[in-house]
């Protein structure tokens, strides 16, 4: 039996914990509960007994609790973490390391993985401080269910609101579930960057993400533990996977570099290949009527650079092929100049793939080339994990 340890922090959305724990139940998880102060404001330690069947825990000084089991092994019985709902406070407290009570002090001494689902005001979500410790524990690899975006109990409107209980259940389904990949870190690239030009305009392609974020789901629904390097795309970051946000190829280069090791990478993005050697102030039309000449450089190849042999080589590098003319002669061409394991090529010719929801492939490996019917991008994510999945086993 899989268990959670489940830390209530106060907010009015403290009353969906009880829907989380009786969804957790109903599909055999145990659930051990925490409820800090702020939450029994909220909910009862009684409810939530009811519902977990299990002694709730409350205080870090209780000398029942640490004669039946200290707070260091109940930070540690359990296979996730979960925070829900998890006000600014103790994400704040989690991003310094504070450790003033029960629920921080088991968040600072678990050594399992932790899922936070944010819930506060639209103001307090937006504030820099907050963004700033979400990006922190991101970094960490602590798994975010993303707040939605709707009316609020205080009467304001914007993202604050807890997510949906199946949401976050399905998040935990997702980090938890065992599969070919359990045990394997992938790290995926998807959508497009973008080039300053100048502080107001960049360079861009049209490339969504949809391909390579449902590549991620994919690999996280297979057990893998998934770092996406996104591009600025307008997809949700998808459940049970870590996502970095970044600009420009270099910053995603970058994001790549600090996420290693990894067993698999799998590079869907669509880098630019040039950037602009940019101007530091707006570019002003001079009235000669001549357009300023823009200077560009190459960017850094991520594929090629994660492909060069050496220590930190993931076991198994994807490259992906945009092209618009003769797919698998330049698709092979381009296997064997990135020095990728495998290749994924799409014809992106005037067919609406760029930026669609349907993909149509060529699958090259050291031994194959496979031509794939056209499918969503899900789907051809879902055979490609697969696939990924086999190679493991
Ligand atoms: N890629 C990368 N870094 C770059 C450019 C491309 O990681 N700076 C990766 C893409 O994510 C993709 C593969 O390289 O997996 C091929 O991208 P593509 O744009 O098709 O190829 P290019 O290298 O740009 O070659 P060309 O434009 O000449 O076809």
């Amino acid at each position: 039996m899989k268990r959670l340890l489940l830390i209530v922090t106060g907010g009015i959305a403290a009353y969906k914990a009880l829907e989380l724990i009786r969804l957790a139940s109903k599909a055999g998880f145990g659930v051990s509960a925490v409820l800090t102060r702020a939450a029994q404001h909220f909910i009862t330690p009684l409810s939530v007994q009811a519902l977990t069947g299990e002694k709730v825990h409350l205080d870090l000084f209780s000398l029942t609790d640490e004669s039946e089991m200290g707070h260091i092994e109940l930070s540690r019985a359990a296979d996730l973490v979960v925070v829900a709902p998890a006000t600014a406070d103790i994400l704040a407290k989690m991003a310094a390391g504070l450790a003033d009570d029960l629920a921080s002090t088991l968040l600072l001494a678990t050594d399992k993985r932790v899922l936070v689902a944010p819930a506060m005001n639209v103001r307090m979500w937006e504030h820099p401080a907050t963004q700033a410790n979400m990006a922190t524990l991101k970094q960490r690899g602590v798994l975010v269910v993303a707040p939605d975006e709707g009316p609020m109990a205080c009467g304001e409107f914007g993202p604050g609101r807890l997510a949906e209980p199946p949401v976050i259940f399905a998040a935990i389904e997702a980090a938890l579930r065992d599969g070919p990949l359990k045990g394997r870190h992938a790290i995926v690239t998807s959508g497009p960057t973008h080039e300053p030009i100048d502080p107001v305009r960049y360079l861009a392609n049209r490339s969504s993400g949809k391909q390579g974020h449902a590549i991620a789901q994919a690999l996280a629904a297979l057990g893998a533990r998934v770092t996406l390097v996104s591009g600025p795309v307008t997809l949700p970051d998808p459940p049970g996977v870590t996502t970095r946000h970044v600009e420009t190829a270099r910053e995603m280069r970058d994001a790549v570099q600090a996420a290693l090791p990894a067993d698999i990478a799998i590079c869907a993005a669509a880098v630019a290949d040039w950037r602009v050697d940019s101007a530091g102030q707006k570019l002003k039309k001079d009235g000669s009527g001549q357009p300023p000449a823009l200077q560009l450089s190459e960017n850094p190849d991520i594929l090629a650079a994660l492909s060069a042999p050496g220590p930190t080589r993931p076991h198994l590098v994807v490259g992906f092929a945009a092209e618009t003319e003769k797919l698998a002669e330049h698709a092979t061409a381009k296997r064997a100049r990135k020095g990728c394991d495998w290749l994924v090529a799409n014809n992106v010719g005037g067919t609406g793939i760029m930026g669609g929801d349907e993909n149509e492939i060529l699958l090259i490996t050291p031994t194959s080339a496979e031509n794939w019917a056209r499918m969503n991008k899900s789907a051809v994510a879902a055979r490609l994990a697969e696939r990924i999945g086999a190679f493991f086993a």
